[in-house]
This record gives structure tokens, sequence and C-alpha cells, in this order.
């Protein structure tokens, strides 16, 4: 698509427009750089065509009337729409629907991680403080940005932050445009969605919203931090990606930053979303932000001091591991009984047959009741250490 694009609107020029060339494309989009009728330069982003045959004409036109509301708003740290609608290209007489934005010079969060790897504590800071204001901002405009991500967020050249691609905006409260009836499919990018919206059983209430945003920021936060995408190793096939979305706890090891600012990132991730949200609700941002990184010092050695500061983990992480832990008991309980009950039925059949007893009276000379034996054996739970082995070895009567 970038690639038809790019040779069809190179040095195109429309309405008070003219392109001049492509600096990127995303999911849905390809942007180029160009020119308004003031010779300003700004960032022009024709939507793909595709998406209007998938989502309906109405729905595109509804996003880009949506973004269109946002023009000239007050919002710092988010880019600002100047203009939008569609023209025809007209050569092919195809109508294109389109976007004009600043052009923001720099480069995008994504390609900064993958040139610079892991970032400092406070750069990673920085994002956090931009991002937090950006979405509180849209929460009391009763919206909400859903695809918070590297890809969408610019590292401006003059060291200022931009969160980008107004595409999925969500007015709260109201239903989705590509809802209908039951149907709700899944919109946003899957690595970086919450689990209650992957499953889109997400609460459409300000709170909601503002988890999915926590989520969303600390799962950019995660990438800053660990230089590598999130869940990079369950990227294939989609189903494990889904898999680790729902289930995998991710591991953020940073000793060498303020360890209150990594657990803030972890509990960000938290599955639960009202979990999420009341940890965040109680942890003092202000004072975490403010922390110069000079204590990064103090909690180098700290960490190194303390063994167990490696292992720091979220509340709901130790009860999830717990709960766990009592099912497979529990279930290792039921499946040693059934075994117990199969092997104590088997004997008891041998024993009224009189196969083994013979056998047995032979190994150390001395009648036992076998079937006893093997029932206070197995439930017992020496059983877990290996039942044939012992039993062969050392058959010592309780
Ligand atoms: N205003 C802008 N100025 C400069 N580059 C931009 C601008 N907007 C987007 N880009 C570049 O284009 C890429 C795709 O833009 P985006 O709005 O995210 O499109 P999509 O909706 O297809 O994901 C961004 O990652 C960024 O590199
Ligand atoms: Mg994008």
């Amino acid at each position: 698509m970038a690639d038809i694009y790019e040779t069809r609107f190179r040095y195109y020029k429309f309405g008070d427009y003219e392109i001049t060339e492509m600096i990127n494309y995303g999911k849905s989009a390809v942007v180029f750089k160009g020119y308004n009728a003031n010779d300003k330069q700004v960032a022009i982003k024709i939507f793909d065509n595709e998406l209007i045959a998938r989502y309906g004409e109405t729905t595109q036109k509804q996003r880009i009337f949506r973004e269109n509301t946002l023009k000239n708003h007050n919002i710092d740290g988010l880019v600002d729409i100047l203009d939008g609608g569609t023209f025809t290209f007209e050569k092919t007489e195809t109508e294109y629907f389109y976007i004009v934005m600043p052009f923001l010079q720099g480069c995008n969060l994504k390609e900064y991680i993958e040139k610079k790897g892991a970032c400092d504590e406070d750069i990673a800071k920085k994002i956090f403080r931009s991002l937090h204001e950006s979405t509180e901002e849209l929460l009391k405009l009763n919206i909400a940005h859903r695809d918070i991500k590297p890809e969408n967020i610019m590292m401006l050249d003059n060291g200022d932050i931009v969160l980008m691609d107004l595409g999925v905006l969500k007015l709260i409260g109201t239903d989705d445009l590509t809802d209908v009836g039951e149907s709700k499919p899944f919109i946003g990018t899957l690595r970086y969605a919450p689990p209650e919206f992957l499953r889109r059983e997400e609460s459409n209430t300000i709170d909601g919203w503002k988890a999915v945003n926590i989520y969303q920021i600390g799962a950019v936060l995660y990438d800053i931090l660990m230089g590598t995408e999130l869940f990079k190793q369950y990227s294939e096939p989609y189903a494990n990606l889904v898999y680790a979305v729902c289930e995998s706890i991710p591991h953020i090891d940073r000793a060498d930053c303020d360890q209150e600012f990594v657990q803030l990132v972890r509990n960000m991730l938290i599955k639960n979303w009202q979990t999420r949200i009341s940890h965040f609700n109680k942890a003092n941002i202000p004072q975490i932000l403010s922390a110069s990184s000079k204590n990064s010092q103090n909690d180098l050695l700290s960490a190194i001091l303390s063994p167990q500061s490696k292992y720091i983990t979220m509340e709901n992480e130790i009860q999830q591991i717990k709960n766990k832990k009592d099912e497979t008991l529990r279930e290792l309980g039921e499946l040693q009984n059934k075994i117990g009950k199969i092997i104590e039925s088997c004997l008891t059949e041998l024993e009224e047959k009189k196969a083994i007893n013979e056998w047995f009276l032979s190994y150390d000379g001395r009648p036992r009741e076998l079937n006893r034996y093997v029932k206070a054996f197995i439930l017992s739970g020496e059983g877990k250490q290996g039942f044939f082995s012992k039993f062969a070895w050392c058959p010592v009567e309780h």
C-alpha cells in the first residue's frame, strides 16, 4: 500500500496543499511531508482506502470527523489537527480521506528504541509525564486515545514528546463506530492492549478508559526500560500473543533505576483493571516523577545489598502464584486419590486371587496386609517421590 501511495502522491497537489515526499506509514495510512497555502510545512496523512472497504464509508467519515473535532485543541503533548476531509484523485477518480497536521521533526519512539536500546530513567519519566498529562486532558473531554504505543509517539529533535495517531479515538460512554449489536471487533494494537480491551470487556466509563490508558502507557514504559517490545518472545503465532496479553506477567528488571518508578510501571501492567487503577491512584506520582535519577545510585546500592529487591513483585502477582500453587496441590491430591483407588482395587483383586502374597511374603519372611500397606503409603503422600521405585526398594510398614 505504502509503495503505491508513495508513487501516486509524491509531488501531488490538491486543494490548499502540495505534497512533497513520504515520511512514514502506519497500519491505516501513509504520511507525507507537504506545504499549505501559506507555504508552511505540514504533514498530510492519507488513509488507506482498504479501510473504507473494511469498515464502510460512514464509519471512516465519522472517524475523520471525530479527529477534526480536535482541530486546534490546546492539549500539550498531543499532535494538532489543522484540517481534514476528502479529495478526489483525478486520474482514477478515487476519493481519499486525509488529515493535516503540523510537521513533526524527529523520529517515532519505536525507531528511537530500535536505535538506542533501553533508555535512561530520565527519558522514561519524561515520556511518562507527557503521556499521562495529555491522556488525562483527553479524558476531561470524554475522549480515550486507545492506541498508545511507541509507533504513535514522536520524539522531537527539540526533546519534546508528542502523542500522535488519533485514528481510533473513543467518545467515552457512546457506542463504538465499529460495534454492531453484539459484535464488538477488537480495534487498536494487540501487543499494547490490556486484557479487558482485548476481550472487549472494558468498562465504557472514565475509570474504565483511564485504566486502559494506564496499561498502554505502562506498556510503552516497558519498551523504554527494557529496550525491547513487550511480549516479544510471544510474537508468533497470534494466539501466543493473545495468551501473553491475558496471562503473562512482564518481567521488568532495572536495578539502576529508581525502584519506586520501576514498581509503578509493573503495577501499570496489572491484568485486572480495577486493581491496576487503584494501585495507580494510590501511587504518589508527583513524588516519583520528581525523584532525581541521582537516587539511582542509592537504589543500585540497595539492589546489590538486598538480594530480595530483584524479586519485588506486585501484590496480585503473588496472589496469582499462590492460587496457582493451591490449585496444583489440590489437583495433585485428587490425582493421588484416584491412583490410590485404582491400585487399591487392583491389589484387592490380586490378593483375592492370592496372586502376589507369596512373592511379598518371601520378601522379608513376614506376612503383610499388602492392601493396607499400599494404601497408607500412597495416601501419606510418599507416592509423590515415585511410588514404584520406593515400593520396590523399601516396603516399610507404617
Ligand atoms: N505530524 C507528523 N509529522 C511527522 N511524522 C509523522 C506525523 N504523523 C505521523 N508521522 C509518521 O508517520 C507514522 C504513521 O503515522 P500514524 O498517524 O501513526 O499512522 P497510522 O494511523 O497508519 O498508524 C508515524 O509513526 C510517524 O513516523
Ligand atoms: Mg499509528
